[in-house]
């Protein structure tokens, strides 16, 4: 989109990543920026203190159709970026409802108020779990989508819904699929943060199975500045994979934060695997390459500044991480 960008509003922006790009957003000076969150468990308005007065704010669920046709009404955004969802797959597997209403039920109330306010891009955060998971290789965006956890099959479900509103609708949304994200303000319940979490207080560090699960790395600023670069740089109607290359099994990840934290490598504890556990995800993202973007977080420094945020941030942590 080559138009100036006056309003965005951003779902799940009290979120890991959202915040991140609301951050983002509202240091470009595009315009004013619009959150809207349920703030679940996994939500934090802390997130967004250092931004506080570049945006506004609207705690609502984004299934609630009457609420958010008063806010598309009240606001009139130009560009929507849902980054809402419920996202954590552990908790997927022991109960799917919230996912499915969420992540599938909610994008399809805010496709249809985007339509129905004729929001002009619409960037979906989907994920690389959509397309389950590959022994060798990379997967492309035309890759079919063989979801494995309730979590990811609900994020697939919600682009297929989206593809058929761009076909159907001539919808103008872009599908974008991140590879795991780590980085400051990441909630204690996904791998790096556990890891700090546990070992900052020399409990034992639960790793599955033998630690052997392959996962891309991408730092959650690169991620929110490559869904900036696409808010500009995608062609509508285009789904876009968002990897950094950088791939690593759990168990070296979990060797390299214990050796920031100068902590022993006893304190690893292996558990039993995840139901279902995807064993490798890897991207093919040379189409966002080709148009010009690039991580420039390296995955040795990317760790190092995730630890330091932990530590100076041990308070959040520790809270976060006793629910
Ligand atoms: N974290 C990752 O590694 C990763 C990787 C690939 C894709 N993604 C996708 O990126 C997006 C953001 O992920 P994240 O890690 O920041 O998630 P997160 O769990 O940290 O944040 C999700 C946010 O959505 C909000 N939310 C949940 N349900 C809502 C509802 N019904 N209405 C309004 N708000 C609601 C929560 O309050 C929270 O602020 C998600 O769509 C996720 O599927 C994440």
């Amino acid at each position: 989109m080559r138009k100036r960008i006056h309003k965005i509003l951003v779902t799940g922006g009290a979120g890991f990543i959202g915040s991140e790009f609301v951050r983002q957003a509202s240091k470009a000076r595009w315009g004013r920026v619009i959150v809207v969150d349920k703030l679940t468990y996994a939500g934090d308005l802390k997130r967004l203190d250092e931004v506080r007065k570049k945006h506004d704010f609207h705690k609502i669920d984004i299934c609630d159709e009457k609420r958010m046709d008063a806010v598309f009404k009240k606001e009139r955004p130009q560009v929507v970026v849902n980054f809402a969802a419920e996202t954590h797959v552990d908790r997927s597997i022991l109960d799917a409802k919230a996912f499915l209403r969420t992540n599938i039920m909610g994008t399809q109330v805010l496709l249809d108020k985007a339509r129905k306010y004729g929001v002009e891009r619409f960037v979906h955060i989907s994920t690389d779990e959509t397309f389950g998971d590959i022994k060798k290789g990379k997967f492309s965006e035309d890759s079919p989508l063989k979801p494995n956890s309730p979590y990811a099959a609900s994020k697939a479900a919600a682009d297929l819904i989206i593809k058929s509103y761009m076909r159907t609708y001539a919808f103008p949304a872009v599908i974008v699929r991140p590879s795991n994200n780590y980085g400051p303000w990441q909630f204690p319940e996904k791998l790096i943060p556990v890891i700090i979490n546990h070992a900052l207080r020399d409990k034992k560090v639960p790793v599955y199975a033998e630690g052997l699960n392959v996962r891309e790395w991408l730092y959650v600023s690169d991620c929110a500045r490559a869904v900036m670069f696409l808010l500009r740089e995608a062609k509508a109607g285009q789904i876009y994979n968002l990897g950094s290359g950088h791939h690593e099994k759990n168990i070296d990840v979990v060797k390299q934060i214990l050796t920031i934290l100068r902590k022993p490598f006893t304190l690893i504890e292996f558990v039993d695997d995840r139901p279902g556990h995807d064993w490798r995800y890897a991207l093919d993202s040379s189409k966002v390459r080709n148009l010009g973007w690039r991580p420039e977080v390296s995955f040795s420094r990317g760790l190092e500044m995730t630890v330091a945020w932990n530590i100076a941030n041990r308070k959040w942590l520790m809270d976060k991480g006793r629910k």
